[in-house]
């Protein structure tokens, strides 16, 4: 199964992967990951991309789609993905119907997940990861058992760089202005799923696993 989720920064999108992908034995590929990833290495991708992610605007298409291309193309991929903060322009959502053509291969469902843009603010500021397994807690909405402890594996958690105010106002505008007219792309197609992501997150879960299963 091949799925893609949309929705604005902050809407859930990485929260509810970690969840589909163990359901369904699929791997994710996070753009955003990959990025923080490349960073880490202090690749020649990663030092071009930490400029635009700092200030919370987009990294430029070039980059993006040729590590989405790559890893698409990988064996493990063949029996399904599921992309999460990719495409985010117009120009990538093209490019990737090029790359899943020459595949042999398509999307089955995009799911948007709906959050009003006043709640996205305080779940972004809040939240922490794990440095070690990468998984996601929020302050206030999902706290750890211990402050600062990871429940899954006991690594330290940390605050990413674009999670203040600043970054998220600009990541926000970003979204409107150029990911959010992709809904209607996505639309046209009939493959657009929406789903109330402010319900809590275990709801929210079993309403895409159901629709998933459908
Ligand atoms: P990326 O890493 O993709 O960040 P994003 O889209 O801004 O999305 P987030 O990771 O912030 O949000 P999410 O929807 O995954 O929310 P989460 O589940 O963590 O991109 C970062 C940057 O990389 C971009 O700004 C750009 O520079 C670059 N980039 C990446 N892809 C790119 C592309 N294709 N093109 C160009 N540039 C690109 O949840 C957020 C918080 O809310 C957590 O604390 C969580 O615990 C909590 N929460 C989740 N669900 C709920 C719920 N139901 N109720 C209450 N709290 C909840
Ligand atoms: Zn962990």
């Amino acid at each position: 199964m091949n799925i893609l989720f949309m929705g604005p920064p902050g809407a859930g999108k990485g929260t509810q992967a970690e969840v589909i992908v163990k359901e369904f034995g699929i791997p994710h590929i996070s753009t955003g990951d990959a990025f923080r990833l490349a960073i880490k290495q202090g690749t020649p991708i990663g030092l071009k991309a930490k400029e635009y992610m700092d200030q919370g605007l987009l990294v430029p298409d070039d980059v993006t789609i040729g590590i989405v291309e790559e890893r698409l193309q990988q064996q493990d991929c063949r029996e399904g993905f599921l992309l999460d903060g990719f495409p985010r322009t117009l120009s990538q959502a093209e490019a990737l119907d090029g790359i899943l053509d020459r595949l042999n291969s398509g999307l089955d469902h995009v799911i948007n997940l709906k959050v009003d843009r006043n709640k996205l603010l305080a779940r972004l500021t809040g939240r922490r990861l794990c440095k070690n397994c990468g998984a996601t807690y929020h302050v206030v909405f999902n706290p750890p058992k211990q402050e600062g402890i990871c429940d899954k594996c006991g690594g330290e958690l940390y605050q990413r760089s674009d999670d203040n105010e600043e970054s998220v106002g600009t990541r926000l505008d970003e979204y409107i202005n150029k990911t959010a007219p992709l809904l209607t792309f996505y639309e046209n197609k009939a493959l657009l799923r929406q789903m109330d992501g402010e319900q809590d997150i275990d709801q929210v879960s079993q309403q895409i696993v159901s629709l998933l299963r459908g």
